[in-house]
């Protein structure tokens, strides 16, 4: 074959050369070039994929299907979806391999048993899959179709032959293009294989899941270059030593990113947390230093959360510094708050620091729990265990204004605390009531003075 026919594509972005290089100079990757046969994927016309009228229409006169939203009778993944599943959407669902993607798609496919459901699976063989299945809680019903496929031309014929209401595909990366030959997982055989579930979405109107292996580097690999083309890209997270999961909206064409679902990962399958605030504070320890809550919010909802702190004098040259569930760059910001606006001096000290559950916090208003969990630990005072703190840390040990307070404070006061610190400013906003205590702070010194006596 001439050397015409091929091309060079990097694996990590997609960047193409026509000679092989060794360092991408667009993501700078090592290594990453495979050849690839220079197939055009076939154009697709505008009559090919629009669903409607061909040609300019006026929007009013745009016709929505009469059921724009489906159930997947899971609350939790409702709620992350926006509203449940929009018809003819197409939905990646990345996630560490082994962290219950197949496992959420199966209950879903066995929870909504009036649709036809078509499970394409490319990992597991059907005997396999059924084995999973038997696990479950649900028992899927006749309608759940499964197809053990990776042939994209094949996996075509039974889309149209079987007329699914919704398909699944687990996993995007084993789906391929028998005229590529490059091998499935490649970057241009993802493109290609989702680029038809896309046609076939849009087209028939049937909403489509795509699943997506996450590489050890936290990207989507391969179906980070598709994620320009789904409607909706969710991310299953969790640690695998811990039994929850959380389901993240990174890009939504119909619905909030802010949205999480949350579950808890049981020999039977995933079950739905209602009450997080709860679960994740079960295992809080009275009494003991070096731990806090805090109002953290995810989404539309509020989440009390323990933040935890170990500050311990330091045997090597080095101080360490470790962030598990927070972000590492915050942590360094509110130590250098803390020495400079409260002298406290920690240059001789590790500091660890955690979010119990697994979870993760990344919101501003959760820096004061942190700094109030750190400087507890370092003195080796409780922080009260009735009190729930929130605010925003400044560059100048000031406390800053957090949004939707009343939110974060109804749910403390759900769960029985009796004491909130909050930032002054935020006072104003407030419908005072009196079964929760406010107690305003302007600055993290004010702050620790009134959480840590000591
Ligand atoms: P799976 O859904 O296969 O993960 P993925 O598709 O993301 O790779 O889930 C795999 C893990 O979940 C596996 O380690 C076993 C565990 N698991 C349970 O704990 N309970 C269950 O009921 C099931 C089906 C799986
Ligand atoms: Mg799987």
């Amino acid at each position: 074959m001439s050397k015409s026919h091929t091309k060079y594509v990097c694996q990590s972005c997609a960047y193409e050369s026509p000679r092989w290089i060794g360092k991408c100079p667009n993501c700078s990757a090592w290594n990453s070039f495979t050849e690839e046969l220079s197939v055009r994927a076939k154009k697709v016309s505008a009559r090919e994929i629009s669903t409607g009228p061909v040609g300019a229409i006026p929007l009013p006169d745009v016709t929505v299907g009469n059921e724009p939203r489906i159930s997947t009778r899971v609350r939790e993944f409702d709620r992350v979806l926006g509203g449940g599943i929009v018809a003819g959407s197409l939905v990646l669902i990345g996630g560490d391999p082994g962290i219950g993607k197949s496992t959420l798609m199966m209950q879903m496919a066995s929870a909504m048993d009036s649709r036809i459901i078509l499970y394409i699976t490319g990992e597991e063989s059907a005997s396999q899959v059924k084995l999973r299945a038997d696990r479950l809680a649900v028992k899927p019903s006749r309608n759940f179709l499964l197809l053990a496929e990776t042939n994209l031309d094949v996996i075509d014929l039974l889309l149209e032959k079987n007329k699914p209401d919704i398909v699944i595909v687990d996993s995007i990366q084993t789906m391929y293009h028998p005229e590529l030959e490059s091998a499935p997982g490649t970057v241009s055989q993802v493109r290609e294989a989702t680029a038809r579930f896309m046609r076939f979405a849009k087209v028939r109107e049937v909403p489509v899941f795509l699943v997506g292996h996450v590489t050890k580097e936290g990207v989507i690999a391969g179906p980070k270059v598709i994620e320009h083309m789904v409607d909706t890209v969710l991310q299953f997270e969790g640690e695998q030593q811990y039994a929850y999961r959380i389901l993240r909206a990174i890009k939504n064409r119909f619905g909030s990113t802010n949205e999480i679902g949350i579950f808890e990962m049981h020999d039977n399958g995933l079950r739905e947390v209602t009450n997080p605030s709860q679960v994740f504070l079960s295992e809080r320890k009275f009494g003991s230093s070096g731990s806090a809550v805090v109002a953290s919010l995810e989404g539309t909802r509020p989440l009390l959360l323990e933040v935890q702190a170990l500050v311990a004098p330091t045997s090597y040259g080095v101080p360490q510094r470790s962030a598990t569930g927070f972000d590492s760059k915050r942590l360094q910001m509110l130590l250098a708050v803390l020495d400079k606006r409260v002298g406290l001096h920690v240059g001789q000290y590790d500091v660890f620091v955690n979010v119990a559950g697994g979870v993760r916090a990344d919101e501003p208003a959760v820096d004061l729990g942190m700094a109030l969990s750190i400087v507890s630990s370092l003195r080796d005072v409780p922080v009260d265990s009735q009190t729930v703190a929130v605010g925003e840390v400044g560059l100048g040990g000031e406390i800053r204004t957090i949004s939707q307070i009343e939110k974060r404070l109804a749910e403390a006061r759900k769960l029985g605390f009796e004491r909130a610190i909050i930032p002054k400013n935020n006072l104003k906003g407030i419908k005072l009531s009196n079964d929760i205590t406010l107690v305003e702070v302007d600055s993290v010194d004010e702050a620790i003075t009134k959480a840590i006596t000591n």
